[in-house]
């Protein structure tokens, strides 16, 4: 996949995309970043990019022209056939699993960072396709978003992770919060590690592993629930853990 990520500050980038897993995947020739500086395409003698709000208010907004030719730049690239643009803002839809599950099928993404107070809306109309938010508090700019964005679509693509259970098994993908989980030692300052865990025995640790998915979902997160395709086994765990609370 192919991120290309269109932003005033491509430095913050660096060391989180360039640390571990995302690292590998881009050695790998999994995912690759492009960076489009939004301040190289000024036409402004100063590099001017932002411009004060029509109608008066505080903050700056990204000026059209610098953002313009940045998309035309990156269309012809794409002979014309501009990837799905994704905005990030904090009045975009919210960031979920089954979203990014959905993005990772994408070839191509174009990642637009704001800044300051907005952009202008006549650039969210002519190139925008998606306006996406990482949660309901407000962020200094996109960067970070597009980061939590590339990371969580990155580790959905084949090959990025080692082991394709661990996605599937994970908090979120079947709408549960994961089982506890133990290495060694089996005591550790006194304190041991559930006996179920050492005995062997799979099908009772599935078993175990199930109900500490459900009771960990139902204290800490119930709304999920809502969503799950409980089984009749599931239903009586539920039951036996709300009898134990
Ligand atoms: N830009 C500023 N705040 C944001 C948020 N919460 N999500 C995505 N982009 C943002």
């Amino acid at each position: 996949m192919i991120f290309d990520i269109i932003t005033l500050f491509p430095e913050m980038f660096e060391s989180p995309m360039n640390t571990s897993i995302l690292r590998r995947a881009q050695e790998k020739g999994l995912i690759k970043l492009n960076f489009y500086n939004i301040r190289d395409f000024s036409k402004n003698k100063h590099g001017q990019v932002d411009d004060y709000p029509y109608g008066g208010g505080s903050g700056m907004v990204l000026m059209p022209q610098p953002l313009f030719d940045c998309f035309n730049y990156i269309k012809e690239l794409y002979e014309d056939n501009l990837p799905k643009v994704i905005y990030f803002t904090p009045q975009g839809t919210v960031l979920n699993q089954r979203i990014a599950e959905e993005m990772a099928h994408e070839e191509n993404l174009i990642l637009l960072c704001g800044h300051y107070e907005g952009i202008d809306q006549r650039v969210i109309d002519t190139f925008v396709d998606f306006e996406l938010s990482i949660g309901d508090y407000i962020l200094t700019g996109g960067e970070l978003a597009a980061m939590v964005f590339i990371d969580c679509v990155s580790r959905q693509i084949k090959g990025v992770l080692g082991n394709p259970e661990a996605t599937a098994e994970e908090s979120f993908s079947n709408s549960l919060l994961e089982y506890p989980q133990y290495t060694r030692p089996a005591i550790y300052e006194g304190l041991k590690v559930p006996d179920i865990l050492l005995s062997g025995n799979h099908k009772e640790i599935a078993k175990w592993r199930r109900k500490e998915s459900l009771k960990n979902t139902l204290i800490k997160r119930p709304d999920l629930l809502v969503d799950v395709d409980l089984s009749s086994e599931d239903r009586q765990l539920l039951k036996e853990i709300e009898n134990e609370l």
